[in-house]
């Protein structure tokens, strides 16, 4: 790729509509297959012969997406200074990565700044502006997402659907949404993926820190989660996949939040949750539930009425400590009439709050 002579004439044309190469002269220091990028159209265009490639200080314009999705197998990828949007309602994403054997990683005090509040109306994807997803990590294989920080998306996070991705000690801090507006963003969605985990998460923001809405072998340990709606399983159903299945939570805490622990899924919709555990799980300042597990979802709220379609079994709660507030349920368990088996709570020992009357069909091995 580097010596355009050896080409053909043809194989030549090709690549230049691929990438047109006067841009690349002037647009990237390239060493050897090193490429740094200070602008995002290039970086876009251009990266397919670089196998390391650095973003500095890249500046997105409105209503593009920074598109790392035909990099080269084996790509290593580093954001310096700033990354920064231009403003447009559109629906994103911001930043899109693909590949097989990708290492996403940062310089030391990057960041990646959505500045959300642009966009943020209290409504987030319910209505108001039209807001950008942030990120898709989707058919990222056999890769890595580490160290990024990330802040104040004008709506979800990162969206993830993958295979065997790691995604380690990544922060997305959208507190500033708290008082002005942020809404519905999500910190980690997860779906159809295998294989995903996601170590030493810190995210502070104003929906789900972790959605799980399909998946298999899924892991978030040694996480931090704040200001939003807690670490959740679904709502389960109507998707294209509504399997969840092998799924680990561990080690992590949840404060500020309206729901510690949650499983949610749709009313006369079918799928599955199985083999799901949440271990040393410590809450505080919880408003709403301490541990929900629910099976009455539709049109985005609980209706009080079960259904059975979607199971929800094998379920360990394996010590989840700490307290919610005086308004709270500690525990809440709304199943259908047998949709709900093989449970085992152990070590749940959360104070303050009440306890829930409205529980309805809590399987043996777990108590409301
Ligand atoms: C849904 O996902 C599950 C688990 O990841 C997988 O086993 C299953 O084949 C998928 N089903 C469909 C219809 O794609
Ligand atoms: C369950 O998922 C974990 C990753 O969280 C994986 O290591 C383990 O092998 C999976 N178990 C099964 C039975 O697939």
């Amino acid at each position: 790729m580097h010596s355009f002579q050896l080409l053909g004439l043809a194989a030549l044309g090709s690549l230049i509509s691929a990438a047109p190469a006067p841009t690349r002269v002037s647009d990237l220091t390239k060493k050897s297959s090193s490429c740094t990028f200070t602008d995002a159209s290039k970086a876009s265009s251009s990266v397919s012969s670089c196998s390391s490639i650095i973003l500095k200080d890249i500046a997105v314009p409105a209503g593009k997406t920074l598109d790392l999705s035909k990099v080269e197998d084996g790509t290593t990828i580093t954001f310096e200074g700033t990354t920064t949007f231009g403003y447009k309602e559109w629906k994103g994403p911001l930043i899109r990565f693909a590949g097989k054997d990708i290492t996403i990683t940062q310089a030391e005090g990057a960041v990646i700044d959505g500045d959300g509040s642009r966009w943020w109306d209290t409504k987030g994807t319910n209505g108001g502006k039209t807001k950008p997803k942030f990120m898709y990590a989707h058919k990222l294989e056999d890769s890595t997402i580490k160290g990024l920080s990330i802040k104040n998306t004008p709506v979800q996070a990162i969206s993830v659907q993958a295979t065997n991705l790691y995604l380690t000690d990544i922060t997305i801090d959208n507190s500033d949404g708290d008082d002005s507006g942020g809404h519905n963003t999500d910190g980690f969605d997860i779906s159809e993926s295998t294989g995903v985990y996601i170590r030493g998460a810190m995210v502070k923001n104003q929906d789900d820190c972790l959605a799980i809405n399909s998946g298999e072998n899924i892991e978030f340990s040694g996480g931090t989660c704040s200001g939003g709606h807690g670490l959740s399983i679904g709502s389960i159903g109507g998707r294209d996949n509504n399997t969840v299945k092998n799924v680990t939570i561990s080690d992590s805490t949840v404060t500020n939040s309206a729901n510690g622990i949650r499983i949610k899924t749709i009313v006369d919709e079918t799928g599955s949750v199985s083999d799901v555990t949440y271990s040393n799980i410590e809450l505080s300042k919880i408003s709403d539930y301490g541990i929900v597990i629910e099976q009455d979802y539709k049109n985005g709220g609980p209706t009080g009425e079960p259904s059975t379609g979607i199971p929800i079994t094998d379920v360990t709660i394996d010590g989840v400590t700490g307290s919610v507030d005086d308004d709270a349920d500690r525990v809440y368990i709304l199943c259908g009439d047998g949709s709900c088996s093989d449970w085992s709570f152990s070590g749940v020992d959360i104070s303050g709050g009440e306890s829930s009357d409205d529980c309805e069909n809590v399987p043996e091995g777990a108590s409301c």
